[in-house]
């Protein structure tokens, strides 16, 4: 068996052609403000991809650059003035932040309608009541749209999403519940991980750690999402070992090329969804 790859890369491009064209036809001015604190070499990158994809689909960036010492204050004023700003529907505080800062209350400061993210609680609450209205962190749902424009069944299948952050893991457990999936949530404290994943269907794999997931980890024909983006000697891996995986599994993403361009092109959705919901 070789599995089929879901290009997550195709899949991107269509969804942004669809916001470019739907942007255009509606004469829609949507903006994204970006919060970038000090020189995270991987942050400085996804920073201006993100941007780029903006431009291409028709939604202005406007970016705000800080040292490493910029101060809680300073970022909690900025957050405010960009609540307050009508032109601005969507705003990003790029993770991780600079050591000393407290992310988890300025992303509480930000208006949870410009939170293009999904990282406030506010959403982080209608998601786990499984309310539609929810912005959703655009990792997962960019993992659950290629599951379903692949028509992967999903109702009463064993997900086993291993990691629990609060950008990937959790989200994307929250997703796979409401798709009435039977889930796991794997972590660095979990026993018998390889276990727990030969019984999986569906398996999600968000920890980091390159090509740690192998061929004997997964039932033969099961589906395999790779979240996992470490860089080594300048070379992507993602967290499963593709080139064995890919003769158990029915379906894989690759690294490159998979669940990253979805990633962008999830956030441009939110942000379109934000302005349009900011203009009825
Ligand atoms: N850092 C890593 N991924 C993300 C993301 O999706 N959004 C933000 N704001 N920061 C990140």
């Amino acid at each position: 068996m070789t599995a089929e790859i879901i290009s997550g890369k195709e899949l991107a491009l269509k969804i942004r052609e669809n916001l470019k064209r739907k942007i255009e036809e509606s004469s829609a001015h949507p903006k994204l403000a970006v919060i970038l604190a000090g020189h995270d070499g991987a942050s400085e990158i996804y920073v201006k991809n993100k941007q780029k994809a903006a431009a291409e689909v028709g939604i202005e960036t406007e970016l705000f650059l800080f040292e490493d010492d910029v101060s809680q204050n300073e970022l909690e004023n900025l957050i405010d003035r960009l609540n307050q700003d009508k032109t601005v529907n969507g705003i990003l505080l790029q993770l991780p932040l600079p050591e000393g800062l407290d992310s988890a209350a300025l992303l509480k400061r930000i208006d949870y309608q410009k939170d293009v993210d999904g990282f406030h609680p506010y959403n982080i609450g209608l998601l786990q009541n499984g309310d539609e209205t929810a912005v959703v962190a655009a990792t997962p749902k960019g993992v659950l749209r290629m599951l379903k424009e692949t028509n992967i069944p999903l109702e009463g299948k064993n997900a086993l999403v291993i990691g629990r952050s609060v950008i990937v893991g959790k989200p994307a457990s929250m997703l796979l519940l409401k798709e009435n999936c039977t889930v796991t949530t794997a972590h660095s404290h979990t026993q018998n991980l390889k276990e727990i994943c030969q019984r999986a269907d569906v398996v999600v794999a968000a920890c980091g750690q390159p090509k740690m997931i192998k061929k004997d980890w997964i039932k033969k024909g099961a589906v395999v999402i790779d979240v996992g983006t470490t860089r080594v000697d300048g070379k992507l891996y993602g967290d499963v070992d593709f080139d064995e995986v890919k003769d158990v599994a029915s379906y894989i993403t690759p690294v490159p090329g998979g669940v990253g361009p979805m990633t962008i092109a999830m956030l441009l959705e939110n942000t379109l969804e934000a302005y349009f919901k900011q203009h009825p």
